[in-house]
């Protein structure tokens, strides 16, 4: 086989990639190690950033988030049982729209099946040879060995994928940490408390009321690190949620069967440079931030977003100059959502065995917070993703 990019994970940093090229007649083979049952029903976070709903139209893959999409003007946050608002539109004249990953995910499966975008799916081994010059990748399907030639190779394979390691330690820098808590999170089909989505930081530290729809609510509440996930009773689950909750709103929580539950590590990663010869790195295979700050999905796919356009001037323009600035352009929007992404986890959660300085610099960021228009307006841009 022969294509132009050959592109790793099928995760919605690698479909979108291949449906950008696709409208430019530039063609990709997508290989991905999970079968597509696994991939469109993986339940991830939920809220778009402008920018990101902007990119869906320009995919053309804008008609149900339109549709089914929830504008929300704007958040709560509650600190110590008080609630305060942090409008969007008021502050940076802009919303987030609440739609959830997974639906994004199937929005592009449907898309490049109608377009007849060539994914294989259940690839469980692959080998790229040559990266330096022509790229050469092989793999096993259905027992037998295959191969495909292109002219570049882009690793949309998530933290946990194996393009990364293609790029040499010499040249690969990482810088990460991970947090000693987790987060605890179902899904059930129950109406949201509350018409957006509420912060939360109290005594036990964070809680997130979010949700997919109308009629579906995504409630978090910060774990132990090492929480067995067995303990966690729904009863468990909604009695502690209710205590996380400010007293005005705790009589609107509406309870029921979970139909998901997990348990989340939380981690800030980045991976420098994002490039090496004739591979790219894109989305979570390149960095992860800690979802405090809802950016997981979008900082994703603003690098495919700026990886397409690289290509695109290649094919077109025979320009390599986009493809040589890919990653610093990104790093550097990478670099502001990880700072404002850290800045979330640090205000929201108890950290264990935290000094009591440190507490007490977390108390007085959180009240300069609700209290001066200037740091809600920061957070506000930042949130939009507006930096
Ligand atoms: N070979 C082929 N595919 C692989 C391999 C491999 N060795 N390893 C992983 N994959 C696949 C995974 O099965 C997954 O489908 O790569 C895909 C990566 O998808 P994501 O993890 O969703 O990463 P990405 O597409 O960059 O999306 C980023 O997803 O995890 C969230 O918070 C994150 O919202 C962000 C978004
Ligand atoms: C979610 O709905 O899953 C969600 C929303 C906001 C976040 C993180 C997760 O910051």
């Amino acid at each position: 086989m022969k294509t132009k990019v050959l592109i790793i994970g099928a995760g919605p940093s690698g479909l979108l990639l291949s449906l950008l090229l696709k409208r430019k007649n530039i063609s990709t083979i997508i290989l991905e190690k999970q079968s597509s049952e696994y991939v469109a029903n993986r339940i991830r976070a939920g809220i778009l950033e402008p920018g990101t709903v902007k990119l869906l139209k320009k995919a053309g893959i804008s008609n149900r988030v339109t549709k089914e999409g929830l504008k929300h003007n704007g958040f709560k946050v509650a600190h110590n049982n008080n609630i305060f608002d942090i409008n969007l539109k008021y502050l940076a004249n802009d919303c987030v729209t609440v739609y959830g990953q997974t639906e994004v995910t199937k929005d592009l499966m449907n898309k490049l099946t109608n377009e007849n975008v060539k994914i294989i799916y259940n690839v469980p081994k692959i080998n790229i040879l040559n990266i330096e010059d022509k790229p050469l990748v092989e793999f096993d399907f259905n027992k037998t060995k295959e191969s495909v030639r292109a002219d570049f190779i882009v690793g949309c394979d998530g933290f946990h994928g194996i393009s990364k390691s293609y790029i040499p330690n010499n040249i690969k820098k990482i810088y990460k940490k991970d947090y000693s808590f987790g987060w605890l999170g179902i899904l059930s089909d129950t109406k949201p408390i509350s018409d957006e989505l509420i912060y939360i930081n109290n005594k036990n530290g964070f809680a997130l009321c979010s949700m997919r729809s109308k009629k579906r609510s995504r409630y978090y509440l910060q774990c132990e690190i090492n929480e067995n996930i067995n303990n966690w009773s729904d009863d468990r689950f909604w009695d502690s949620l209710s205590k996380a909750l400010p007293n005005d709103i705790k009589n609107n929580l509406q309870t029921g069967p979970s139909i998901e539950k997990s348990i989340a590590k939380l981690r800030s990663y980045v991976l420098e440079p994002m490039s090496y010869k004739k591979l790219f790195l894109a989305g979570d295979a390149a960095h992860i931030v800690p979802p405090t700050g809802a950016k997981g999905l979008n900082l994703a796919l603003s690098d495919v977003d700026k990886l397409s356009s690289a290509f695109i001037s290649f094919y077109e323009k025979n320009s390599e100059l986009d493809l040589v600035n890919y990653s610093n352009v990104c790093l550097s929007r990478v670099w502001k959502t990880q700072r404002f992404s850290s800045w979330m986890t640090n205000i929201f959660h108890n950290v264990p065995k935290e000094d009591n300085f440190l507490k007490k610099l977390k108390h007085i960021e959180m009240e300069n917070l609700l209290f001066s228009i200037h740091a809600k307006k920061i957070l506000a841009n930042n949130y939009l993703g507006k930096y």
